[in-house]
């Protein structure tokens, strides 16, 4: 299928390369003229394991190309608009300006029959207004969420565990058009529909509030865990058996559950404040109160992880080295969007301590946007003589590759605070450490 990828983000230039990769004839479109250069010539602007593999190879077979020429999406029969919604300058809500602009630009290009196929992460209701304006051009919208991981991005995309379409619905039915963009879709997902991947049709807001509830719970599993780590702080329990023992439940599942210093990046945070500003539009804001206090939750572990640091160095960091492990605000990821880790390191600055970042990816991301910091590439180096380690990320490099011993060889003071819970804390107090973790004694 001809295919055009509107917005070259961490969603669309991974969706535009995976499409390639499963033989579609795909132009990727993005307003950032570097971003399209850098995607052209076959360079992932971003870090994602797998991206480069796949674009270049798509680059090479002349069945990607990118473009920063609107344009050039006509002629496709499935376009994607995969444009950012970050959180609105002075409010929870979502901001809808890339969305619009991707579909006033797109719209002169439809021809009837084509399927406009909406991945953004969009308030309940978007879709439905955006249809009226797609259909006077004789095509059709559908409403097909993303679910991947950053991190994952490439296999989420190729191998998705669902797939799912709203379209436009009469008495709970697709109607005519909706049922040929279904067609469509299924062409365009013809691998993981032959492998039986769940393929749901919903109507519009369906698909929208998949979407977002899917990242509401998510972020709720997580704050949960770390509502215990707090109770858990209060009695002397450890929040990872407690995480190990309600996970064994499958009806509970232990993913997710991982207790320390919460979630961050560009979904989840401002997906759930979204939530609650569209619920509140609706008039339904005590639906989704607990949303609230879950970021409450969430934004409180990052102050209780400083806690742990002024703890540990008897009430002050004041000329403190302090070597923080991570800036990134997950592993497999250069992405410092929200990021808890980098969070910490510059509530720690500016309490006067010392901080030296370190980060196998990051750190370019992260100097841009806090360049009062001190960033230093090589781990080793990052530990030396600091008088605390704090793990803010849960890289290999430091969970599995950072043998206690080691780090005690380099550093001035034997003292860890573990912020992913990640480290083998007998183990690091059998090499005469002592180890803090979050919501553990
Ligand atoms: C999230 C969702 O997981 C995806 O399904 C969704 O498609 C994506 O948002 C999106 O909306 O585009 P992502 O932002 O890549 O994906 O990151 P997650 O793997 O969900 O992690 C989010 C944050 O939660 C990270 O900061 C991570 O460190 C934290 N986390 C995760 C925990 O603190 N504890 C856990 O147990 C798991």
């Amino acid at each position: 299928m001809r295919m055009s990828v509107i917005g070259c983000g961490y969603l669309g230039a991974v969706h535009a390369a995976a499409m390639a990769s499963i033989g579609h004839d795909v132009v990727g479109i993005d307003t950032d003229e570097a971003k399209v250069c850098a995607l052209a010539a076959g360079t992932a602007p971003f870090f994602e394991p797998g991206l480069s593999e796949i674009l270049q190879t798509g680059v090479a077979g002349h069945n990607l190309r990118f473009t920063t020429d609107i344009r050039a999406a006509a002629g496709s029969d499935v376009h994607f608009v995969s444009v950012g919604t970050p959180q609105q300058a002075g409010g929870y809500a979502a901001d809808l300006t890339y969305v619009d602009a991707a579909m006033d630009g797109l719209l002169p290009h439809l021809r009837p029959g084509d399927v406009v196929a909406g991945k953004s992460t969009v308030p309940v209701g978007t879709a439905a207004g955006l249809a009226r304006r797609v259909r006077d051009t004789g095509a059709t919208l559908a409403w097909n969420p993303e679910f991947l991981r950053e991190g994952w991005a490439v296999k989420d995309t190729i191998d998705p565990d669902r797939i799912v379409v709203g379209v436009e619905t009469v008495d709970g039915s697709p109607t005519e058009h909706g049922a040929r963009a279904i067609e469509q879709l299924r062409d365009a997902y013809r691998p993981a529909v032959e492998k039986q991947t769940p393929f749901l049709v919903t109507d519009y807001a369906t698909a929208e509030l998949v979407k977002v509830a899917a990242n509401a719970f998510l972020a709720t599993k997580i704050s949960f865990i770390n509502a215990m780590a707090e109770i858990s702080e209060a009695t002397g329990a450890d929040v990872t058996l407690l995480a190990d023992a309600i996970g064994h439940d499958g009806r509970i599942g232990r993913r997710f559950l991982g207790a320390g210093i919460g979630f961050g990046g560009g979904c989840l945070p401002k997906d759930i404040r979204a939530f609650a500003a569209r619920a509140e539009e609706l008039g339904r804001s005590e639906s989704v109160a607990f949303l609230r206090e879950m970021d409450a939750i969430n934004l409180r572990r990052r102050e209780r992880a400083v806690q742990l640091v002024l703890e540990a160095l008897d009430g002050s960091v004041h000329g403190k080295r302090i070597a923080v492990l991570g800036a990134s605000f997950k592993p497999h990821s250069d992405d410092i969007r929200d990021s808890p880790a980098l969070d910490v390191a510059v509530r720690l600055h500016g309490l006067g301590g010392q901080v030296v970042v370190t980060d196998p990816a990051a750190l370019d991301n992260a100097r841009r946007v806090h360049p009062h910091l001190t960033y230093i590439d090589d781990r080793d180096a990052a530990l030396r003589d600091a008088d605390v380690v704090v793990l803010v990320t849960e890289w290999d490099e430091y969970r599995r590759q950072m043998p206690p011993e080691h780090a005690a060889s380099l550093v001035r003071g034997k003292v860890v605070v573990d912020g992913r819970n990640c480290l083998d804390a007998a183990a690091w107090r059998a090499a005469g450490w002592r180890y803090f973790g979050m919501g553990r004694p």
